[in-house]
């Protein structure tokens, strides 16, 4: 292996413990903490277990964390009650409603219902427009988190070929964005991309976020580029009886070309949590007119 391993567990828990000193300024100076409230809908064990992480993410930084935790048979309009509750609580700067909801639940209408300015996955329709044009909202957390991660990597991203793998609203699109937010020269490839490994091959930054185990080799890799692996995929268990969590890079033939990659485990999962808590600092310093750190 020659390519840096990007250690993101240890960059996002130097993300979280800046954050927990803003909360704690924070408190001080507001009297109250800022607060997240979560909502799962059902029994979903990986869900269970996203929520459950980001509920202790919330408390460790200091902040207060109200799960709500909704049977399978919820009907849509009492998730949208409970939503407009949450909106109204003063005590709550971030709504995060745990996907995919049941299918009784049209996604689009709880995602608009919830209100743009406590929207701390930046999933509402105003968050990405203002994404877009380059108004301040909420960046979804996982494009967020590679983003530090790249900037902490190289620095100034200015004039460097990015290419993006994959085109959805969570983490495609937005990841494109932002990298051309930073002046890179962003191509977004996706299942009907032409020749992908002769378009990976021109990039100096790859984000793979396909959802394809293994997808990208190592001849797809320019010599000495960034790669970000934005994949989770759970193989099958094999002859030990053991599955395995790989990402949508192969890794061990791209880190004898890269110069730097993110494992899997261990690299963008634990940045999307502590972009999770950042987004709800940062919402509850906006409504309190807080001012804080702006590098966070
Ligand atoms: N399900 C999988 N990832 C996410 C996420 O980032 N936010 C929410 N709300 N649900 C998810």
């Amino acid at each position: 292996m020659t390519a840096k391993r990007i250690d993101g567990k240890a960059v996002a828990a130097a993300l979280r413990e800046r954050i927990a000193a803003e909360v704690a300024r924070f408190r001080d100076a507001t009297g109250r903490a800022p607060g997240l409230a979560t909502v799962l809908v059902g029994e979903d064990p990986a869900s269970a277990v996203y929520v459950r992480s980001k509920g202790k993410a919330t408390l460790e930084a200091g902040m207060e964390s109200f799960a709500h935790h909704l049977p399978m048979i919820t009907t849509q309009g009492e998730l949208v009650a409970l939503v407009d509750r949450l909106n109204d609580d003063p005590a709550v700067d971030g709504i995060l409603v745990q996907l995919p909801l049941p299918p009784q639940i049209d996604e689009r209408v709880i995602i608009t219902r919830i209100s743009p300015d406590k929207d701390v996955d930046g999933f509402h329709p105003v968050n990405a427009g203002r994404l877009a044009i380059g108004l301040h909202g909420f960046v979804p957390c996982t494009p967020l988190g590679c983003l530090k991660l790249l900037q902490g990597e190289l620095g100034d991203l200015a004039g460097k070929d990015a290419v993006v793998i994959g085109r959805s609203n969570i983490v495609g699109k937005p990841m494109a964005l932002l990298l051309l937010k930073e002046s890179c020269t962003v191509t977004v490839a996706h299942s009907k991309t032409r020749d992908l490994p002769e378009v990976v091959r021109r990039a100096d930054i790859v984000v793979a976020a396909v959802g394809r185990p293994e997808m990208v080799k190592g001849d797809w890799i320019k010599p000495g580029a960034t790669v970000i692996d934005v994949g989770i995929n759970r193989l099958p268990a094999d002859d030990d009886g053991k599955s395995r969590l790989v990402g949508d890079v192969d890794f061990n033939s791209a880190a004898e070309v890269a110069g730097a990659i993110t494992p899997v485990p261990g690299g963008v999962g634990p940045m999307t949590i502590a972009c999770l808590i950042r987004n709800t600092f940062v919402s509850a310093a906006r409504r309190e007119g807080f001012s804080y750190e702006k590098s966070l």
